[in-house]
């Protein structure tokens, strides 16, 4: 699949990666780029670039009714990024109750698989297509810190491959992408080292022309795949000792 000419819809298009990848599909050649936000007022300067080609939409992945709108809006998607995504910092005990929790899974993996049942058949109708689930290089490891985000995180990834097998038939590409700690407002308290957001960007579309289905940007987040690899427990061991006691 190529990036030219693609009609793209990135959610949570107004965020610190979500902006990154308008660029690198506006760079690509894709035709029209369909630009998901919850308020899309903040997607203003992004859409003055090129009013022709970037389309912003009002979208909130966690609400259904919202999501359906979408879809009868933007039919001629070939590749959705379900970039959209909320980490809380929250431990699964330290928690006074399971709000923070429930709010992870809610946007980052029944938001992200509303999406995907959304845009499946939108998918078929336009010849297959692909679809780019934001995940992270935490939900293959537990990193206690940010516990519940994790767990989430794990979720879409199952939930990914599930997809992935699901849609086979229909000629979807389906892809995970995990990154490590990505240079954004949200992780500017986090210690180096942190991969650029636009590399992030160019890494998952480069990923759809090759057709690779797990993507991991930046050094970071491929060394600890290898370490997954390697040695897990070593790996579970070392993120456990970051949680101040
Ligand atoms: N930054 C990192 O270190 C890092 C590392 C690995 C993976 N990731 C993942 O990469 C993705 C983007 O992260 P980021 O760093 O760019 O974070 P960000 O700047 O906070 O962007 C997240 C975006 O998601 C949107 N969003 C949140 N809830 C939503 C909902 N219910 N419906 C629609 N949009 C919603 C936000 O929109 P509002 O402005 O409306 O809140 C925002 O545009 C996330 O999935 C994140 O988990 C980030």
């Amino acid at each position: 699949m190529e990036i030219k000419n693609t009609v793209a819809l990135v959610t949570g298009a107004n965020g610190g990666i979500g902006k990154h990848y308008i660029e690198a599909l506006r760079a690509m050649g894709a035709s029209r780029i369909y630009a998901g936000a919850r308020n899309p007022d903040t997607l203003a300067d992004l859409a003055a670039i090129d009013p022709q080609q970037i389309i912003p939409i009002s979208l909130d992945i966690t609400d259904e009714q919202s999501v359906r709108a979408a879809a009868v809006e933007c039919k001629d998607v070939t590749l959705l990024i379900n970039n959209a995504g909320i980490g809380l910092l929250k431990g699964f005990i330290s928690v006074a109750d399971l709000s923070s929790a429930r709010a992870e899974m809610e946007v980052n993996y029944f938001g992200t698989l509303s999406m995907c049942r959304a845009f499946a058949p939108i998918l078929k109708a336009n010849g297959g297509g692909a679809i780019v689930n934001m995940l992270s290089i935490l939900g293959r490891i537990n990193f206690p810190m940010n516990a519940s985000y994790c767990a989430s995180k794990a979720a879409g990834f199952i939930m990914t491959q599930g997809i992935r097998a699901e849609l086979a038939a229909q000629n979807t590409l389906v892809i995970g992408v995990m990154p490590g700690t990505v240079d954004t407002a949200v992780s500017q308290d986090f210690p180096p080292p942190k991969v650029a957001p636009e590399v992030v960007a160019q890494e998952a579309l480069q990923a759809v022309i090759d057709q690779v289905e797990d993507v991991y940007p930046g050094e970071q987040a491929k060394e600890m795949a290898a370490q997954l690899l390697k040695d897990p427990k070593a790996l579970e061991k070392a993120m456990a000792m970051m949680l101040p006691h």
